[in-house]
């Protein structure tokens, strides 16, 4: 009797287990399938950590998966709700009772990339069967574009794909068909369609690098007017994808791997990644590269050392030695490229000329070959002919024949890239169209001015002379007072930027949010007019600090590493001293040591176990990574 009353219960327990949890899931909507037209989302972020690959807080709609590892379609935001995508991640998701974790995810697809919303954005799946994503001010962002394509509800596959189905359950339309910059398993890429890397790794707009399927070939390119090829090939040369020619698809290899996806990264490199350790994802999703599908050299990406830079073999970037039209971008950092000192202007192309480099190649010349593009068969002389009355054309790349008596291939440029270093092959010559600065109107020396232009030249020229005069003495007593700082511009050219105090008061909304409080003085958060986010530290007591804030800027001012937040400026007006920091969304690491909520020992552990990198900025000054496993 007693055993029959144990079983009941444990049937009745049972049963309403799996009524609440079904219940829970359908009041989450953490369900993979939504049927019955009209469905209104509000991006409301609220389930997410703190911890995690810089998404961090979500707004879920649908969920596939039952295990840990799942696919989430929804709104994810980043920690300050600042900037939020709709779209498709792979999380981790946890849930004990009421409270739901998801962790670290990675966005594998979004809907409006070149288009962040806020807080408060909707998402409408409305009666005419359009999918209609709306910023909280009600800009339109984006649609599926299925008005009267009798959509009746969405899915999410366990491949990770957003299907909008129709009342006999056809496929309506699949996020699987407009891409991102990334392929999932099973994913397939056809003519027509492409991946689009992003601008860089903190801005998902998209960039410079394309993929795409063409004439029977796979390619890389740089999206320009024509596009340059950086690599062509007929073979998938991978064991990721398969190719036969018309269509790409993204293999699970090996079949046992837990996750993966292919990436077409910033730097124009296709990249394979796949999940390890899942047992030990406390902090996110630890993914892995494990193969570069391009197997090409350094230097032929087309960016490796930024626009009209010369890459020598090992990755070394050094400007055209014409020093009259090309100068670093940057003394320190020698991949930013190249500035054309005197633009091209197509309002004097008589004064265009051309600079030869020979023995130096161009990344794009042998896959445009290949596709037919661009490429002319001319005269070493017709080939700088064509560059030259044309002005769009930016430089032409020139491979002789063999046989001199024959034309070789020109290739014209409308926009030039990194240029590559090729001694060793000779035969290929650059032709880099300039522009000389003798356009300038000159006026000839026996020409006679009029009385009256020789009286006002006199008069402007002795009004300059006092003002410059006035100006160097009043800067000669500003040095007196803040002696410091004017020595500082010569030796940062074009690094720091030098701030005005009114200037920072309208950045930090007159510094009104304090981030914290160091040694030197207080730490405000501020916002640039390029949206980009700042820290700004107020110096107190400047007296005391002035050899440490000009040892400050001398060396952090002239480093980049990923370990030490960058300086970007500073400001030195009267009794202000202050300097303009990079943003660290983490905070300062002796928050998070001391918190409560915080580095707990336990997780300080999983650290350890699980080699997790976590960027935090210490003392405001050092981005640390906690990186205590390798
Ligand atoms: C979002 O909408 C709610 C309710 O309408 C409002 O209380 C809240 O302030 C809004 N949030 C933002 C960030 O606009
Ligand atoms: C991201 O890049 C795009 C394109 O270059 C640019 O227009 C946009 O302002 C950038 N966004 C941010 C937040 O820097
Ligand atoms: C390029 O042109 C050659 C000769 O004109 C032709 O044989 C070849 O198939 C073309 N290649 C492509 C990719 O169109
Ligand atoms: C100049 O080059 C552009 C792009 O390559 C081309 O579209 C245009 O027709 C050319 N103009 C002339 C006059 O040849």
């Amino acid at each position: 009797m007693m055993k029959e009353h144990r079983q009941c219960f444990a049937i009745f327990f049972f049963i309403y287990l799996v009524f609440c949890s079904s219940q829970f899931a359908i009041s989450q909507r953490l369900v993979n399938f939504i049927s019955g037209v009209p469905t209104l989302w509000i991006n409301r972020p609220s389930i997410g950590s703190i911890l995690g690959r810089g998404i961090l807080n979500y707004t879920p709609i649908l969920l596939e998966g039952n295990a840990s590892l799942r696919f989430l379609y929804g709104f994810s935001c980043d920690f300050n709700h600042t900037e939020c995508f709709l779209g498709i991640s792979l999380v981790l998701y946890n849930s004990t009772g009421e409270t739901i974790y998801i962790e670290g995810g990675q966005l594998v697809w979004s809907a409006n990339r070149d288009h962040p919303v806020q807080v408060n954005a909707t998402l409408q799946l409305g009666r005419d069967g359009n999918l209609v994503l709306a910023d909280s001010d009600g800009t339109l962002v984006w649609s599926t574009n299925t008005t009267g394509k009798s959509v009746s509800g969405l899915n999410l596959t366990e491949t990770g794909n957003l299907v909008l189905f129709d009342t006999t359950n056809h496929t309506v339309w699949q996020s699987f068909d407009h891409p991102t910059d990334c392929l999932l398993p099973g994913q397939n890429l056809v003519s027509g369609q492409k991946l689009t890397a992003s601008v860089s790794a903190d801005n998902s707009s998209q960039g410079l690098f394309s993929l795409t399927v063409l004439n029977g070939s796979w390619a890389t390119y740089i999206d320009s007017d024509p596009p340059q090829f950086y690599y062509t090939s007929e073979n998938p040369d991978s064991p990721y994808w398969s190719f036969d020619g018309h269509t790409l698809t993204a293999l699970q290899y090996p079949p046992t791997s837990i996750a993966q996806y292919i990436q077409l990264g910033h730097d124009g490199h296709l990249r394979v990644y796949q999940l390890h350790n899942l047992e030990n994802s406390m902090f996110g999703l630890n993914w892995k590269e494990v193969g570069d599908i391009l197997t090409l050299s350094d230097c032929r990406y087309p960016m490796v050392c930024g626009r009209y830079s010369i890459c020598i073999n090992g990755g070394q970037c050094t400007c055209p030695v014409e020093v009259n039209f090309f100068k670093p971008f940057s003394e320190r950092v020698p991949n930013l490229g190249c500035t054309v000192l005197t633009p091209i202007s197509c309002d004097s192309s008589q004064y265009h000329s051309l600079v030869e480099l020979k023995n130096t190649a161009y990344f794009s010349f042998r896959f445009n070959y290949e596709l037919n593009s661009s490429v002319f068969w001319l005269k070493i002389e017709d080939c700088q002919r064509a560059c030259l009355s044309n002005c769009s054309c930016k430089a032409a790349v020139y491979v002789g024949s063999l046989d001199v008596s024959l034309p070789g291939s020109c290739l014209l440029l409308n926009e030039v890239f990194s240029l590559i270093d090729s001694s060793e092959i000779s035969g290929t010559t650059v032709f880099l169209k300039v522009q000389n600065s003798s356009y300038a109107p000159v006026i000839s020396p026996r020409q006679k001015l009029p009385f009256k232009v020789i009286i006002g030249c006199t008069l402007i020229g002795i009004i300059l002379i006092l003002s410059v005069c006035s100006a160097l003495s009043k800067k000669r007593s500003e040095k007196h007072k803040a002696g410091d700082f004017l020595d500082l511009e010569p030796i940062l050219p074009g690094i720091l930027t030098r701030f005005s105090y009114n200037e920072l008061e309208i950045i930090t909304d007159d510094f009104s949010r304090k981030l914290g409080k160091g040694g030197f003085g207080s730490v405000y958060e501020g916002t640039l007019s390029n949206g980009t986010k700042i820290a700004v530290k107020h110096l107190d007591g400047v007296g005391q600090v002035k050899e440490s804030f000009l040892t400050e800027v001398k060396t952090v001012g002239g480093i980049h590493h990923i370990n030490l937040v960058k300086l970007i400026g500073f400001c030195a007006e009267k009794s202000h001293r202050l300097l303009i920091y990079e943003y660290m969304v983490n905070g300062s690491l002796d928050r998070w040591i001391t918190q409560e909520n915080g580095l707990t020992w336990h997780k300080r552990q999983m650290v350890i176990l699980t080699g997790q990198r976590l960027r935090y900025f210490v003392h405001w000054n050092i981005n640390f990574d906690l990186n205590f496993g390798i």
